[in-house]
């Protein structure tokens, strides 16, 4: 499990320095914890039982050199003297106890907090380079959750589980310290008594656990059945099933009573139960540890000690279990966001030419495509000449959006190869390929964002050529209505536009841009006559002086291009002018009468 966390090293860099640090004053912190709580002894033994203070002779011998000179000290100066440089002494021990801790918390947090804002980067930036094939086969859902919820997880058990759980283990291993080096006899006999003491309590709290679960699936039975009664009332009274609902109610209603009394039970009884269980076995051992020092094995203050020393074991080893648990649960997360970081591109960036200027031609040769065991495109083949204009038509789901996402390189061809100016676009560097392309696609997208960045979109925001292209594109007089006209957030979360309005930006955006090659896929949800005549003006607009590819579903659109392909189950079937498609009477004919008797 732990090494599941090292793991974490490969992705992230990890601080050790903080780790280191945090852990040095961790030590600090709980030795000077220890150190208060020993204060007691001589508290109790020389200033007010005015005794010598005895220590327990089986100390190892190092701890008895240390100690020596400090007795002859306790044992020497006057109570009053001694009360004073206690009362010091204590004030010091607590303010350094907690400075420690102070240190070592924030060093243990920030270690943490450093390394999951790194991961975070790292996923999402994975996500932002990874190439479409990635994209899709994931589901945006499962992506957020990992981002989010995945480490989030895995905050909550580094920051906090990971410290504590060292934290504790430490504390309990110098309060075990402290009651074994006492009296490991004594400290034997009390771990075996509150285990078997416990026993019980530990049963019933499991118990709990189960009934807690059980009653908030009720609730949620219950919950459902009230939104059922609301939503289908009309339904219940015309079927005449007031009746029958009100008894799964009741039924329902009384079953939570029955788990509440019972978990009352357990609960009410865990006090009083567990404070006389306390009380036995604490009376067990102050009767063994009383008559030890009516024998003068021991000091009082060293048997106050020693009691001190065992009931604050128990925080500790109760939050040894539940980090421990928090650790490992979390530790499921882990695989989960390495198999996404780990996780290769199928289209790599790889070319090393620069695409400088798209001076003749576009080839698609022989070019065959699947998603994983699907084939979508067959051996497709056919040029565009700089300046031309050509149609992609065809039914829906034959891979018309796929097709022109090769060229974009979202995804690289099964077979065969696309050549720019006779070059496989693979030698060239991704980003001067698509430098050269504009992209209008299918649905429109806009970003949380105002009109300006929305439509200039990572490029020099200049707004006078902005508002140039909106007038191109006809939508300026729109834009000026816009509450806050350039500026205006629009977007998912934003100004909410119509979908003409949303074609339209992305229109201009493509415009803006200003690429020599621009593909367009077209909306298949149907617009009203007018943004639809305005959203042609615009497209008209944004292929003059343009290499373009249009994928169309109105066939109106494709008038005057120069040339259409027509796709069938994958292949090209139809080749030709508009016109020269209509003389042939095939399949670009039919879906043409089609389109025009409908309207
Ligand atoms: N990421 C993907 N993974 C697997 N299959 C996909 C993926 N994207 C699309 N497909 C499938 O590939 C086929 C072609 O899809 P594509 O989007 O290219 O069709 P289209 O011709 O653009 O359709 P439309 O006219 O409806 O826009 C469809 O059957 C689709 O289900
Ligand atoms: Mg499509």
């Amino acid at each position: 499990m732990f090494k599941e966390y090292l793991k974490l090293n490969r992705y992230v860099r990890i601080r050790w320095i903080l780790f280191v640090g945090g852990m040095f004053f961790m030590v600090g912190s709980i030795l000077t914890s220890g150190i208060s709580l020993s204060t007691i002894v001589p508290l109790i033994d020389r200033i007010f039982s005015h005794k010598k203070i005895l220590f327990p002779e089986n100390l190892p011998s190092f701890l008895k050199n240390i100690l020596e000179p400090l007795k002859s000290f306790l044992n020497n100066a006057p109570p009053i003297l001694l009360l004073k440089y206690l009362i010091f002494f204590i004030i010091t021990v607590v303010l350094l106890k907690n400075l420690f801790f102070y240190i070592q918390n924030i060093l243990l947090r920030i270690f943490g907090e450093r390394i999951l804002t790194d991961l975070r980067e790292k996923i999402y930036s994975k996500i932002v380079l990874s190439s479409v094939d990635f994209l899709s086969k994931k589901r945006t859902g499962e992506l957020t959750t990992r981002i989010i919820y995945d480490v989030g997880v895995l905050r909550r058990a580094i920051t906090d589980g990971f410290p504590k759980f060292f934290f504790k283990l430490s504390e309990a291993i110098v309060y075990l310290s402290i009651v074994v080096i006492i009296d490991w006899k004594m400290a034997i006999l009390s771990f075996m008594i509150f285990p078997i003491l416990l026993y019980p309590i530990f049963r019933i709290t499991k118990k709990l656990r189960k009934l807690r679960e059980n009653v908030q699936k009720e609730y949620g039975n219950l919950g459902n059945t009230i939104n059922e009664t609301i939503y289908g009332h009309k339904i219940i009274k015309a079927y005449n099933q007031e009746k029958v609902i009100l008894e799964k109610f009741k039924r329902e209603n009384e079953n939570i009573f029955r788990t509440i009394v019972s978990i009352l039970k357990r609960t009410i009884a865990i006090p009083p139960f567990t404070e006389i269980i306390a009380t036995i076995g604490a009376s067990g051992i102050i009767y063994y540890g009383a008559t030890k020092i009516i024998e003068g094995e021991i000091t009082p203050g060293f048997f106050a000690l020693f009691l001190t020393g065992l009931f604050s074991l128990i925080s500790p080893l109760k939050t040894i279990g539940s980090s421990y648990t928090e650790i490992k649960q979390a530790s499921s997360a882990l695989p989960r966001i390495f198999s996404i970081l780990e996780e290769e591109s199928k289209v790599k960036d790889e070319g090393k030419k620069v695409l400088s200027e798209f001076r003749d031609r576009i080839e698609f040769v022989n070019v065959s495509f699947s998603y994983g065991e699907r084939e979508i495109l067959k051996n497709i083949s056919f040029t565009v000449k700089k300046g031309e204009k050509i149609g992609i038509v065809g039914p829906t789901g034959v891979g018309k959006t796929t097709l022109i996402g090769l060229l974009l390189r979202f995804y690289d061809p099964t077979e065969g190869e696309i050549r720019i100016d006779g070059e496989n676009i693979k030698n060239f560097t991704l980003h001067s390929l698509r430098e050269k392309i504009g992209l209008v696609t299918q649905e429109p997208i806009l970003f949380c964002d105002t009109v300006n960045r929305n439509i200039c979109f990572g490029e020099n925001e200049d707004k006078e050529k902005i508002e140039k292209v909106a007038k191109i594109c006809g939508i300026s007089d729109f834009i000026e209505s816009l509450p806050e006209k350039y500026e205006t957030i629009i977007g998912e979360r934003g100004f909410n536009l119509s979908g003409g309005q949303k074609q339209l930006i992305t229109v201009a955006r493509a415009i803006y841009k200003n690429p020599p090659i621009l593909i367009l896929d077209e909306a298949t949800s149907s617009l009203d006559s007018n943004s639809e005549r305005m959203l042609q003006l615009a497209i008209e607009k944004a292929m003059e002086g343009r290499t373009v590819f249009i994928i169309a579903h109105r066939l109106s659109t494709l008038r005057n291009v120069d040339k259409i392909i027509v796709l069938k189950e994958g292949s090209i079937v139809e080749e030709g002018t508009h016109s020269q498609l209509i003389d042939k009477k095939g399949l670009y004919y039919n879906l043409w009468k089609l389109q025009h008797q409908s309207t």
